[in-house]
């Protein structure tokens, strides 16, 4: 039990990818045994921690103007006696910890992605006495996996769940193998054992999480390995799991046993984020992608043939050093030959620094980069549109997560990850509902529950693709 006499507000903001928005519950499950709970306004915390991503530059700079913002708050509280702890995490901090401690004074506290299990201790540290900074940006030979707490308070229907992390692929553009470190899998059994306790929580939906997911390659208990195709296999078998989704891969590390699991397992959702980044071979070699634009596409064949309707995402970077025309032409060419149903994200090229890329002298305009960016956007929002503008007059299953904006309303997912609008009882949260689709607007679906009484995952498992 909370000793209430020790009760803190601990406020969490969360920037960047969703391994992030993991590592911010985990931060929070943490600091609950030590007395702190969560709180939505930041003026009203004692802790404030910015869990931040470096991934492109404006990403980074958003730290900065926020730990501003808070030193504001800071002082005001200390006006009246109260202490605020701010402290940075993540990616920014692993990477640019001793600038942070430097540039900032405000900050108490840094440290990165692989250190937050010892929070208690460095808090503890931190209010020895005023002024007294806390730098851990170690990657520590302990597993962090291994020291954080097995309980976890889950909310909602739909979580993460990392089991990967880190990267050794090293593209020439990108921060992750700096800041997360080398790839690392976790054991298959302490995997599933979060996943169940998901499970019993009421979580309907998990996505794996990894920089590299389908690099996963976890230790199992009779000492075999497990790939990430097993290991969805292994979680389809827990009763109430009916949804099973992943995220990031890397194409070159899509394997037959995660193609097969495409095709078999009717709760691995048919909607796969496979960033490309680019269509012009040249680039891809700059890039060190270690694929060309045809495997890439052959890759893409074989996964629609396991699963027809897979609706796929990917990320596009625009403007790399040396990126022709000619170059930037591949790229729009081989949007349209994939078709991305689901969307995809695109980012004009952000010299980082540290990393290749971001020292070679051909770097393209800004201008340019822009102009593409516009072209990539384009495309892409028009392929969404064609595919959401496809489903009314189609039923779909319908995860519901939340209430909707107006009375009565209710949101759920589709399975391409679309928001599906209705009008139902609030009973139907957390469970999945075939749904008539009448109608879309934006990127959101409206429809109407079809109440068959088959409900709660049955209606996907029905849906197996033989
Ligand atoms: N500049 C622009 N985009 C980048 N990404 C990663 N690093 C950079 C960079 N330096 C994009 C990639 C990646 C996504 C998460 O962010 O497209 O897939
Ligand atoms: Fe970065 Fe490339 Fe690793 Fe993805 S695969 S995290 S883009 S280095």
């Amino acid at each position: 039990m909370t000793d209430t006499r020790n009760s803190k507000k601990l406020f969490i903001k969360t920037y960047g990818c969703q391994m992030n928005v993991y590592d911010s519950q985990r931060m929070a499950d943490v600091l609950g045994p030590v007395g702190y709970s969560m709180t939505d306004r930041p003026d009203d915390a004692d802790m404030v921690i910015l869990n931040t991503c470096h991934i492109r530059e404006k990403a980074s700079e958003k730290v900065y103007s926020e730990v501003g913002r808070l030193r504001k708050m800071k002082e005001e509280k200390a006006e009246s006696g109260d202490r605020m702890l701010i402290a940075v995490a993540g990616c920014v901090a692993q990477a640019e910890g001793e600038e942070i401690m430097a540039r900032a004074p405000a900050v108490d506290m840094v440290f990165g992605p692989q250190t937050y299990h010892r929070l208690p201790q460095m808090i503890a540290e931190a209010n020895r006495a005023a002024g007294i900074k806390v730098l851990d940006t170690d990657f520590p030979v302990e597993e962090k996996f291994d020291h954080l707490p097995e309980e976890s308070n889950h909310e909602g229907v739909s979580a993460f769940l990392t089991v990967q992390e880190g990267c050794d692929k090293f593209c020439t553009y990108c921060v992750v193998p700096y800041t997360r470190g080398a790839e690392a899998s976790r054991a298959a059994a302490p995997v599933m054992e979060e996943a169940r306790r998901m499970v019993a929580a009421g979580i309907r939906e998990i996505t794996l999480l990894g920089q590299n997911v389908n690099a996963y390659h976890g230790e199992a208990a009779d000492g075999s390995e497990w790939g990430l195709g097993r290991l969805i296999r292994e979680l389809a078998e827990i009763d109430g799991l009916d949804r099973i989704r992943y995220t990031t891969s890397y194409p070159s590390e899509v394997d037959e046993e995660l193609i097969s699991a495409h095709r078999d397992v009717p709760q691995l959702m048919p909607y796969l984020h496979l960033p490309v980044q680019s269509g012009s071979d040249k680039i891809l070699e700059a890039m060190n992608r270690r694929h060309t634009a045809a495997e890439y596409l052959e890759l893409v064949d074989k996964l629609r043939e396991a699963r027809p309707d897979l609706a796929l995402s990917s990320d596009f970077i625009v403007g790399f050093p040396g990126e022709t025309d000619k170059d930037f032409a591949d790229t729009l060419s081989i949007i349209n030959k994939v078709g991305y149903d689901a969307g995809a994200f695109s980012f004009k090229f952000s010299p980082r620094p540290g990393t290749p890329a971001a020292a070679v002298e051909t770097q393209v305009p800004e201008e340019v980069k822009t102009e593409r960016l516009k072209g990539v956007q384009q495309l892409l929002e028009a392929q969404q549109a064609a595919f959401n503008a496809s489903m009314p007059g189609q039923t779909l299953p319908v995860l519901f997560e939340k209430a909707g904006r107006e009375p009565g309303q209710l949101v759920g997912r589709s399975p391409y990850l679309q928001p599906v609008h209705i009008f139902g009882p609030e009973r139907l949260i957390g469970r999945i509902i075939d749904c008539n689709i009448t109608g879309n607007e934006g990127h959101s679906l409206f429809g109407e529950p079809v109440m068959t009484g088959v409900e709660a995952g049955e209606t996907e498992r029905k849906r197996a693709y033989a």
